[in-house]
C-alpha cells in the first residue's frame, strides 16, 4: 500500500515537472497543491491516480473537493481532469455539469464512499503519449475559466472571508448590501464584481436567509468591535425557561417588559410566544442585523428605533441603537417602562463578548486596540468606579449597566449569558442568584470548548453567596446533553497577592538578560516591563498570571531569566519548591480540555492559609516534590541552558540532566520515594537523555531539560509533496511522546486533586 502511494507521488511529481513549465513557468508544485486535492491549475482541478479503474469514483472524489472549495469561498475550476498516470490518459469533465453535486455539502474525507455515483459522458479523452493530445492537454491546463456557483448559507461565510481578505477595508454593506430600506448599497453578493467570474448574483431581496450567520458575515472592523457570537437555538430555547420563571414571579397587578439591548438577529426571541414578544423591546447596533430584526420581529415586538429613517444607517451601525450611549440609556421607549412602578423589568441578553485580552481578540491580532466601545458613555461611567480590569470587557459594561440603569424593583430580573468571570473574579455584581445554566461556548460560533454561564439574577442584594450551582448542557447530535450540576465558586485572592515572591535580596545586582516566552534570550524588545536582576540564588523566573485560562500558554512561563514583559517573579533556591504548584495549576486546561472546566475553573490563592500552614508543618513535602517532577517533564517549562549575551552561563536547574553534576531538581528529587509510575517516568527520561546525547545538534557543554531537547535536538524534515513530517530520531521522538502521555495521566491523578484541595484551582 505504502509502496503504491509512493509510486503515485513520484509519478505525479514527474507529471508536474514535465508540464508546469509548459503551462506557466512561474508556478511551482507547491502553488498547485491546495486544499488536499492533487492540484488546482488555473481553471482545472486535477485528480491523479496511478491507474484509474473506476472513473465514477475518481470523479466523485474531485466533485467533493469542489464542494469543499465552494464552502470555503474559493473559485470552482470549470475543468475537471482525471489523470491515469501509468496509462497516460486524461479524461476531461466540465464542473458546470455537476453543479448540483458541487452545491451539496459533504461530510467526511473526499476519498471515502465514492461508489455508486453515475456520471455523464466525459467531454474528451487525452491520450497524452500522442503529441496531438499532449498539446491539447497543455492547452486545456492553460485555460482559466470557472464555473459560477450559487450562494447559500453553507458557503456565504467562506465567500465573505475571501472577500474581506481581498478588500481588508471593505464594510459589510459592500458585501451583503441590498436594495431594501432607506440605505440601498448593493453589495458584492447581489452585483458581483470581484467575484463576477465565480458566483451568480444572489437574487433574494433581503438577507433573512443568513440570519443565523450575520455575526460571521461581519467585516474585520466589526468583528473587533461588535463581539457578536450568536446563541445556538437550543440554548436560546433553554434559557427561555428562566425568562418564564422571571415572568411567573411578576407581582400581582404588575405588567412586565422584556428588554434585549443587543438582540443581533433575534435568536433569543426565536421561541417566544406572540404574547411574550408583545412584551419585548429589542435593538441591536449593527445595521444588517437590525434589518433582519425588522423582518423577523417587526410586526411582533417593539424595536428601537421603531422604523428606519434616512439617517439610520451610520457607517454600518444603527443610529440610536448603541446600548452603551447616553441617548440609549435615556431612550423614551425604555424610560416609559422604567418610570412605571407597575411594570416589572426583565432584561434578557447575550451581550457582546469582547474582552480585549481574550483569545478571540488576540487571534484577530488586534489586541487592546479595538476599543471603540471603551469611549462610550456607559464605560466611562463605569470607569469612575475604578473597577480595574473589569472595564476591559464589553460584556461587563452591559452587565454593570443593567443593574445601574434598568433594574429597580426586587422582583426585576436579569437573565444574562456571559462567562462566569464577572461574578467569580471581578465581583462586578453582588445580586441574588436564582438559577442558571452552563453552556458550551463552542455553540456560540466559536471553536473553543469552554463554559458560558446563563444566569438569572434577581435585583436583590445577596448575602454571603460565595458559591452557586449551574446546570450544564452541551449540544450533541442536535440535542441538549445534560452534564449535571457544576459549582462556581467566587475567588478572593490572586496568586500575585499571596504567593508571588516579592522579596529583594541585598545581593541582587542589576543587569543580566531577559527572555522571550520560548526560553531564548531576547535581545531586542519594545516591551520591557521588568528590570533584569542577577543573584546566585536566582534559578529562574516564573510568570503565572490571569485567573482564567484564556490563552494559557501565554500566561504561564518558566524561564531561566526574567520574562521580557514581566508579570511574574524570580524563583529563588530557598523557596522555589513551594512556588511550583502555581505553575502546575496554570497547566490545568491543557490537560483537561473538557468544556465544563475552561471559563469556570480558575486560579486562586484562596487556600493560602492552609497551604502555608501545611508547608510549615511539613505535611505536603511529597506533593511539592511531585509538582517538581511534573515541572521537569512539562514542556511549557521553557528553561534552557545557554551562554547569555552578558557572558554568563545560564543553566537549567529544573531538569534532570546530570551530565555536569546534580541540578537543583535532581538533588531535591532524591527525597522522593518514587511510586511505580514515578520510577517509570524517571526511567523514560533516562532513555531520552541518552538518545539526546547521540543527536547531531547535541552540545555537550549544556544541561538539557525536556523542552530544550524537544526544540533543539528532536529534529525533523517535512516532505514537500506529502506534507508528512519525518523525524530524524524516531526513537527519541517516540519516547518524548510517550513521556508526554504518561505525564498527563500523572498530573491528573497525582497533582490536580491537591491543587483543588489548596484552592490553587477553584
Ligand atoms: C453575542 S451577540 C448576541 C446576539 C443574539 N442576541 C444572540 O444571542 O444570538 C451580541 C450582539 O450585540 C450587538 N452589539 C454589540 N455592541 C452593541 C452595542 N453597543 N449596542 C447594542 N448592540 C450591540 C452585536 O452586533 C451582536 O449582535
Amino acid at each position: 500500500m505504502v509502496e503504491i502511494a509512493k509510486q503515485e507521488d513520484e509519478l505525479r511529481r514527474e507529471f508536474y515537472e514535465t508540464y508546469l513549465p509548459r503551462v506557466n513557468r512561474e508556478l511551482s508544485i507547491d502553488n498547485v497543491l491546495t486544499d488536499y486535492s492533487d492540484g488546482i491549475l488555473n481553471g482545472n482541478i486535477i485528480e491523479f491516480k496511478e491507474h484509474i479503474s473506476d472513473l465514477n469514483n475518481v470523479l466523485f472524489q474531485a466533485l467533493k473537493y469542489l464542494s469543499a472549495r465552494r464552502i470555503k469561498g474559493k473559485p470552482i475550476p470549470a475543468n475537471i481532469l482525471l489523470i491515469s498516470l501509468t496509462s497516460k490518459k486524461a479524461w476531461l469533465y466540465h464542473s458546470a455539469d455537476y453543479l448540483n453535486v458541487i452545491e451539496t455539502p459533504f461530510v467526511g474525507g473526499a476519498s471515502k464512499g465514492n461508489g455508486g455515483f453515475v456520471i455523464k459522458d466525459y467531454d474528451r479523452l487525452f491520450e497524452y503519449d500522442n503529441p496531438l493530445d499532449e498539446n491539447a492537454l497543455i492547452e486545456t491546463m492553460r485555460s482559466d475559466v470557472y464555473t459560477r456557483i450559487h450562494l447559500d448559507e453553507n458557503c456565504i461565510v467562506g465567500w465573505a472571508t475571501h472577500y474581506y481578505e481581498l478588500n481588508p477595508s471593505a464594510r459589510k454593506a459592500d458585501f451583503i448590501g441590498d436594495n431594501t430600506g432607506k440605505t440601498r448599497i448593493i453589495g458584492e453578493i447581489r452585483k458581483p464584481t470581484a467575484f463576477a467570474r465565480y458566483i451568480y448574483p444572489y437574487t433574494s431581496e433581503t438577507n433573512e436567509r443568513f440570519r443565523y450567520l450575520m455575526d460571521k458575515l461581519n467585516d474585520f472592523m466589526q468583528k473587533k468591535d461588535l463581539g457578536a457570537f450568536y446563541t445556538h437555538q437550543l440554548y436560546a430555547q433553554k434559557s427561555l425557561e428562566l425568562v418564564r420563571k422571571a415572568i411567573a414571579r411578576v407581582p400581582e397587578g404588575n405588567d412586565y417588559v422584556i428588554i434585549d439591548r443587543c438582540a443581533g438577529t433575534g435568536n433569543l426571541e426565536l421561541y417566544m410566544t406572540d404574547d411574550e414578544l408583545r412584551h419585548t423591546i429589542v435593538s441591536t447596533l449593527e445595521y444588517y442585523e437590525y434589518k433582519v430584526l425588522m423582518e423577523v420581529l417587526g410586526d411582533k415586538a417593539t424595536i428601537i428605533p421603531p422604523t428606519e429613517k434616512e439617517d439610520t444607517f451610520n457607517m454600518g451601525l444603527v443610529r440610536g441603537a448603541d446600548a452603551l450611549s447616553e441617548e440609549y440609556v435615556n431612550h423614551p421607549i425604555i424610560m416609559e417602562k422604567l418610570n412605571n412602578p407597575n411594570c416589572s423589568i426583565i432584561l434578557f441578553e447575550n451581550p457582546p463578548y469582547a474582552d480585549t485580552t481574550s483569545i478571540e481578540h488576540q487571534k484577530e491580532g488586534v489586541g487592546k486596540k479595538s476599543t471603540g466601545w471603551k469611549q462610550s458613555y456607559v464605560v466611562k461611567e463605569m470607569k469612575k468606579l475604578k473597577l480595574g480590569t473589569a472595564s476591559n470587557d464589553l460584556g461587563n459594561a452591559f452587565i454593570w449597566s443593567a443593574f445601574k440603569y434598568y433594574l429597580r424593583q426586587p422582583t426585576d430580573s436579569y437573565i444574562v449569558y456571559s462567562p462566569v468571570k464577572y461574578w467569580k473574579v471581578h465581583h462586578l455584581i453582588n445580586k441574588k442568584f436564582e438559577e442558571g445554566f452552563a453552556f458550551n461556548r463552542r455553540h456560540f460560533h466559536t471553536n473553543i470548548d469552554a463554559c458560558v454561564m446563563c444566569a438569572w439574577w434577581s435585583n436583590e442584594e445577596a448575602e454571603s453567596q460565595l458559591k452557586i450551582n449551574i446546570h450544564a448542557y452541551d449540544i450533541v447530535n442536535g440535542q441538549l446533553k445534560d452534564y449535571g450540576n457544576l459549582p462556581v465558586e467566587q475567588i478572593e485572592y490572586q496568586y500575585s497577592q499571596k504567593y508571588f515572591d516579592k522579596r529583594s535580596d541585598t545581593n541582587d545586582t542589576d543587569g543580566g538578560i531577559i527572555c522571550s516566552k520560548d526560553g531564548t534570550e531576547r535581545l531586542v524588545t519594545k516591551t520591557k516591563r521588568v528590570k533584569p536582576k542577577h543573584n546566585d540564588n536566582i534559578l529562574g523566573y516564573m510568570a503565572v498570571y490571569s485567573s482564567g485560562f484564556d490563552n494559557p500558554d501565554n500566561m504561564s512561563s518558566l524561564l531561566v531569566a526574567a520574562r521580557y514583559d514581566g508579570n511574574g517573579f524570580y524563583l529563588r533556591r530557598d523557596n522555589y519548591l513551594q512556588k511550583l504548584p502555581m505553575f502546575a495549576a496554570s497547566r490545568y486546561v491543557t490537560y483537561n480540555r473538557k468544556w465544563t472546566e475552561r471559563g469556570r475553573i480558575m486560579k486562586s490563592a484562596d487556600g493560602y492559609k492552609a497551604f502555608n500552614r501545611d508547608i510549615n508543618n511539613g505535611k505536603i513535602n511529597t506533593f511539592l516534590l511531585r509538582c517538581l517532577l511534573f515541572t521537569v517533564f512539562e514542556p511549557q517549562n521553557h528553561m534552557r541552558s545557554f551562554t547569555g549575551s552578558d557572558g554568563r552561563q545560564y543553566v537549567n536547574q529544573l531538569c534532570l540532566d546530570t551530565t555536569h553534576g546534580e541540578t537543583i531538581a535532581s538533588k531535591a528529587l532524591k527525597d522522593l520515594e518514587p511510586t511505580e509510575e514515578e520510577s517509570f517516568l524517571l526511567k523514560l527520561w533516562k532513555s531520552i537523555i541518552k538518545q539526546a546525547r547521540n543527536t547531531a545538534n547535541y552540545d555537550s557543554s549544556k544541561t538539557y531539560g525536556l523542552y530544550q531537547i524537544k526544540v533543539e535536538l528532536d529534529t525533523f524534515v517535512k516532505d514537500e509533496m506529502t506534507g508528512n513530517t519525518r523525524y530524524d530520531y524516531p526513537e527519541l521522538h517516540g519516547n518524548i511522546n510517550s513521556l508526554a502521555k504518561r505525564v498527563k495521566d500523572y498530573y491528573l491523578k497525582e497533582i490536580v486533586p491537591t491543587l483543588f484541595k489548596y484552592k490553587f484551582l477553584k
